[in-house]
Formats: C-alpha cells, structure tokens, sequence
C-alpha cells in the first residue's frame, strides 16, 4: 500500500472515529499528524468592553481601588496582545477562563469581536472556556458619571453561541451537563477544554461563585474523550480555570477544585498529565506524582496584571512539550499606533509601578493602624511585602529570597504577631516563599 493510501485510510478511520461518537459538527481540518505546533495561552483576561463606561468617577474610582489589575487599560492589553499573535501567528490560542471583568454581555460581545479579527488576521485558532467571571454573574456593572448599574449578562447557551467560533462550534465532543468539550486542532495534539464552574449557584448567591468542581458526568465523558484521543494516537492538554493543585498554602480554597483529588485520579488513569489553569492570577507550576505518574498544573498568571505575561508552548512530536513565558510587548503597539499615553510608551515601568504601589499601600494601611511600629517600620514592612508580592505574581520569587530574607522589612514580618490582619499578611508572606523550589515560567514534558 503507498504512503498516499495509507494517509487516506487513516484519514478514513479518524473520521469514522468521531462519528461513531457523536461528533458530527467537526469542521475545521486538523493540523496534520508529526508537524510542530505553537501554542499560545492566556488566562484572567477580564476584559471590559468601553461601551459599558464613560471614562467618568465612577469608572475612575473601580480602576483605582482594583486588586491590581489594570482595568482602565484593559481594552489596549487585549489589543497589544492581538498584535502579538498577528506577528507571531501561533496555530492556537488558548484562553483558560475569565474572559470579562463580571460577564458583562457586552464585553463579551466585543472581545468575541476581538478573538474573530485575531483569527482572520492571524490564521490562528482561538479556543476558549468560561471561568467563574463570565456567566449569570450578579455583578455585571455599566459605568456613568457618578453612578454604578446594573447591566445584563450572559446565561451558559450564551456563552457558547458567543464563542462559537472559539471552540463551541469545532468541538469533536461536548459534555451534556456542562460547557466542557474537546478539540482537534492537531492531528497530535487535541484539547480537552473543561468548564470546572459553578454559575448555576450564582442568582442565589448574589456573588460570582469562586469554587469549582468538575461533575461525575462530566468525568465519565472525559473518559470516553481520553479514550478516543488514545485510538487516535493524540496526546491530550487539559484545560480549565480552577486549579489542579494548591498553588499556595494560604490561598486554595475556592481556588483548588473542590473535588480535586477525584479529578487527579481520573486524569492520571487517562494520563491527562498537562493541565493548563489560571484564576488566582499569579504565575505558578505545581505538580502531583512522579515519574510516568507525574501531572503537572501551570496556573498562567492574569493578562492585565503585571507583568501582562503568556505562556508559549512549543510542541514537536520528537521532542516533547516546552512551556516558556513572555510579556505583552505593550510599547511597540503603542508606538505603532502613534498612541501618546506615556503609561502605555513605557508599560512595563508603569505596570510594576500600578502593583507595587497597590500592594504597598494596602500593606502600609494594614500595619501603621496597628500603632505599634514606627513610621519606618511600617514601610520597611510593606516594601518588603510588596517587593515579594509583584514577584510571587511573576513566578520569579526563586530570584529575589536572599534580597528578600535580607531586608530589615523581612526580619519585622517574622516577629510580627498579636493582631489578626498583621498575622494574616505575615501567613500571607510566608506562603509566597515555598515558590522557590521549581522554574514557574519554564518547564520541559517529553
Ligand atoms: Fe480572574
């Protein structure tokens, strides 16, 4: 038989494979069997589209007393980025949940806008999940004057009519109870897209549920996925918002699945050992087991925080998987679209600046109304807290823990004690140093 059969025949069998399990509405052509592959990922996007603010107090005011996200800027992060995948023209891009600030339906609408204009003039294939933020959330808000109101957001059938073309229509399978489903965008590598949130809870819990958790349904059906995958001799990246392991020892719950250890063991008996997260907004690789057994969970840090960084992957079929990190190259998009905000001409300086000053702020606030340490104290306290914070984002706190450990700031932090909100930010900086024990912004899988 000549190579030319053979290559039809497996098409043949790849195609009688998805119909026999139910996969009818497969449109896109894969990406050929041993071909390299590119892949970018982005999580915690939380666009917000312009149309829901006038630029006024109100917006001002949420933008100022954000976590360290840069709102106001939100709109040209997500077009810097654009401009990113336009010239490096990766064949995927993935984006791991918290797509919008509170599920605006409006910011969805306008980055669904934004992910169509990606693909068309990148020739990349955008696949995208919900997280906690995106559907029937109780606090979508439009912005005017003075005034916060109430605007509409988007149900579940929404999202995926929204997203359409970024993933929901090329999915091979889907998962009934949930808006999971899985790709093919390679003849090697497919993606197992999984929606691990919890927004039917939302309406009664008036806040956009953080917890989540993937049904016993849902891991039947990513079964029978890992099965399909294996006859078709694909390897599997999992995707998902909520997190595989602890990322921190102080900040999990809500974060961590609730049934993680359940869904460790489903994925390890699939070998799903590649999980892509994000939600907690920092920079984190964590894995469970070892050897053949080993999984391994990146929690891609949020696309509007400091230091507004992605995940590359890079895959070959004879050398494996390579995960690297690179920042949104904000400046030249800026300089090329002749923009005159200095903030965004130098963004990086100024996006640190917007998360160290956050971070310091909220600490100096917390110690000097203790009244038990000096006004230099206080600082000293915060500037070290704040300095391990913005790296601990950036997975980088392995580079700076001797400086860290050396600090006067440091030395206070260890005695501190006495007052609940002191002791919480002293756990709180002591759960950030374990995060030297591993690269978080590179990793090699065979
Ligand atoms: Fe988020």
């Amino acid at each position: 038989m000549s190579s030319k059969n053979i290559r039809q025949l497996l098409t043949l069998c790849f195609s009688i494979s998805f119909l026999l399990t139910g996969c009818s509405n497969y449109k896109a052509t894969p990406i050929e069997s041993g071909k390299d592959l590119s892949l970018f990922v982005t999580s915690d996007v939380h666009y917000l589209a312009n149309s829901v603010h006038d630029d006024g107090k109100a917006f001002q005011d949420y933008c100022t007393n954000s976590d360290g996200r840069m709102l106001y800027y939100s709109d040209d992060i997500i077009n810097a980025f654009g401009a990113d995948v336009q010239e490096d023209k990766p064949d995927i891009l993935i984006i791991s949940g918290d797509l919008t600030t509170n599920g605006e339906k409006q910011s969805h609408l306008s980055l669904a806008d934004k992910l169509k204009n990606i693909e068309k003039t990148s020739g990349t294939k955008v696949y995208v999940i919900p997280g906690n933020h995106d559907i029937e959330n109780p606090w979508a808000r439009g912005f005017k004057g003075d005034e916060r109101y109430k605007i509409d957001s988007i149900s579940a059938a929404d999202f995926s009519k929204i997203y359409k073309d970024f993933g929901y229509g090329e999915a091979i399978s889907r998962d009934s109870g949930s808006l999971s489903y899985l790709a093919a965008p390679s003849d090697d590598v497919w993606l197992l897209m999984l929606d691990t949130c919890e927004y039917r809870l939302n309406k009664n819990a008036g806040i956009p549920v953080t917890n989540g958790e993937i049904k016993d349904t849902t891991l039947k059906w990513i079964k029978k996925c890992s099965k399909m995958a294996k006859k078709n001799n694909a390897r599997i990246i999992t995707v998902m918002h909520h997190n595989l392991y602890n990322h921190s020892s102080k900040i999990y719950y809500g974060f961590t699945l609730d049934n993680s250890n359940e869904v460790e063991k489903v994925f390890r008996e699939c070998n799903l050992n590649l999980v892509l997260s994000g939600h907690l907004h920092i920079q984190d690789i964590r894995h469970g087991g070892e050897g053949n057994e080993r999984i391994y969970d990146i929690a891609t840090e949020s696309l509007l925080m400091y230091p507004i960084q992605y995940g590359i992957i890079n895959y070959s079929p004879l050398k494996g998987f390579d995960y690297n990190t690179t920042q949104v190259n904000v400046e030249d998009w800026a300089k090329k679209n002749g923009i005159k905000d200095s903030n965004l001409t130098d963004f990086m300086a100024f996006s640190r600046l917007f998360l160290t000053d956050n971070s310091y702020n909220k600490a100096y606030n917390a110690v000097s109304q203790t009244g038990l340490y000096s006004e230099e104290d206080a600082k000293d306290m915060a500037e070290t807290i704040s300095f391990i914070n913005v790296n601990y984002i950036k997975g980088t706190v392995a580079d700076v823990l001797a400086d860290v450990e050396a600090s006067n700031g440091y030395k206070l932090w260890l005695k501190a004690d006495g007052i609940e909100a002191i002791e919480n930010l002293r756990a709180y900086l002591l759960s950030m140093i374990p995060h030297t024990e591993n690269d978080n912004n590179h990793l090699h899988l065979n």
